[in-house]
C-alpha cells in the first residue's frame, strides 16, 4: 500500500466536490427563494393581500333557503363600528343583490356563492377578484375607503347571458 499524493492538476477552489461557479449560482437560487418568501410574507400580512378563502361547504340546492344566503345583502355586524356583513347569491344571470351601497369607511366581509354555475366576483379598482364555485362559499374582507362606484363583474364564463352578468358596488357618505 502506498499513499497517493494529491493530483497537481485538482481545482484549487473546489469545496465539497462543487464548481465555484455552479455554487454562486445554488447560493443566487437561494437569496432568490429568501427574496420570493419575504416579498409574500409582506404583502399577505403586510399588504393585505389574500387569496379567496374556501369559507364553508354548502349544497347550492338549498343553500338559499334557510340561513344568511335566503337573505341576501348588506347588514351591519352588531356591537362594531362601520362594520358589515354582504352575502351575495350568484346565479344565472345576476347577483343578488346586484348594487349594494356601502357607507364609506366601512369593513365588509363578503361572502358570495353560487346556485347553479361557476361565476365569478370582480369589484373593479378592489382587490375584490374571487372565482364563486357552486357548493362553496368565497370570502375575501374589503375596507372601502373611496367614495365611487364600483362596478361589480361576473368573471368567470357562465353562459349565454354572462356578459350580462354585471352589478354595482356604490361607496357613500363621506363629509357632504
Ligand atoms: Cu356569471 Cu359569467
Amino acid at each position: 500500500m502506498s499513499v497517493q499524493a494529491p493530483k497537481p492538476d485538482a481545482p484549487a477552489k473546489e469545496s465539497m466536490g462543487i464548481d465555484p461557479f455552479e455554487r454562486n449560482w445554488i447560493r443566487f437560487s437561494i437569496v432568490l427563494l429568501v427574496v420570493f418568501a419575504a416579498g409574500i410574507t409582506a404583502a399577505g400580512f403586510a399588504m393585505g393581500f389574500q387569496v379567496p378563502g374556501e369559507e364553508q361547504r354548502v349544497d347550492p340546492a338549498t343553500v338559499t333557503d334557510s340561513g344568511p344566503f335566503s337573505d341576501p345583502g348588506l347588514r351591519p355586524i352588531p356591537g362594531s363600528d362601520n362594520e358589515f356583513e354582504l352575502y351575495v347569491v350568484s346565479r344565472q344571470f345576476f347577483f343578488e343583490p346586484s348594487i349594494v351601497e356601502i357607507p364609506v369607511g366601512a369593513t365588509v366581509d363578503i361572502y358570495v356563492t353560487s346556485v347553479d354555475v361557476q361565476h365569478g366576483y370582480k369589484i373593479q379598482d378592489t382587490n375584490i377578484n374571487m372565482q364563486v364555485v357552486p357548493g362553496h362559499v368565497s370570502h375575501l374582507r374589503h375596507t372601502f375607503d373611496q367614495v365611487g362606484e364600483f362596478p361589480v363583474i361576473c368573471h368567470e364564463y357562465c353562459g349565454l347571458g354572462h356578459a350580462a352578468m354585471a352589478g354595482a358596488i356604490n361607496v357613500t357618505g363621506g363629509g357632504s
